[in-house]
């Protein structure tokens, strides 16, 4: 039997994926220390492989095969755009995909104006303004802390992950319009799908079950 290899995204949705992969009978104690600087886990027994990476390069590994299975937010799957299949809902990580800024700004976005928007998913704003409000926009990637933008005059608004709202709260910013809801996903890569369709599809089952 091969290793089946699973790329996590790291940090909250990992641990959270972890507690649920536990409800399955899959462990791997080694993974749960937060201070090793480890980056592959081996259950020998089950015959599994972990791996944490950066969420925005899970899909990577997953559409070339290095890892059979991914775990990691719809947020990242939209911006993506990988070759590979969208299994399970896990139902954790739970955001919502939203316009925001200052209250101002919602005047801004009724009119149609050319307006600026900063956000760590250029795709999904792109996509938002240009093919569902038809609103042509100057979109400016950042790579984090987006909410700064409106704050110091970078943009008008943001696209960005609202879960608590609490970010926006603290910076006077607010939700102006809302795109989609996300959480996390099961994703598999085409040809384990096919070559792994056993054992794959037995997980998704299990998946289902303790979801
Ligand atoms: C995300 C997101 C918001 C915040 C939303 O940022 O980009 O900034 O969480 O959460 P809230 O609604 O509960 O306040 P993250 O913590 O991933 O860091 P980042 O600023 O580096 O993107």
């Amino acid at each position: 039997m091969r290793y089946l290899t699973f790329a996590l995204a790291k940090g909250r949705l990992a641990k959270k994926s972890l507690e649920i992969f536990e409800k399955l009978g899959i462990t791997c104690e080694e993974m749960k220390d937060e201070k090793t600087r480890k980056l592959i886990f081996v259950n020998e027994e089950l015959k599994l492989k972990f791996f944490l990476a950066k969420a925005s390069d899970v899909p990577t590994y997953v559409e070339y095969g290095a890892a059979d299975i991914g775990i990691v937010g719809s947020d990242t799957i939209i911006e993506e755009g990988r070759k590979l299949f969208e299994v399970v809902d896990l139902g954790i990580g739970k955001c919502r995909m939203c316009v925001c800024g200052p209250k101002s700004a919602k005047e801004l976005l009724k009119h149609h104006e050319m307006i600026r928007v900063a956000s760590k998913y250029p795709k999904i704003a792109k996509d938002y303004f240009y093919n569902k409000k038809h609103q042509t926009v100057e979109i400016i990637k950042l790579n984090g802390s987006v909410e700064l933008a409106p704050l110091v005059g970078l943009s008008e608004v943001i696209v960005d992950i609202v879960e608590t709202g609490s970010t926006l709260r603290e910076n006077g910013l607010e939700v102006l319009e809302e795109i989609c809801p996300l959480s996390a996903r099961m994703v598999v890569n085409q040809v384990s799908m096919k070559m792994e369709n056993e054992r794959i599809m037995k997980l998704i089952k299990e998946l289902k079950e303790v979801l």
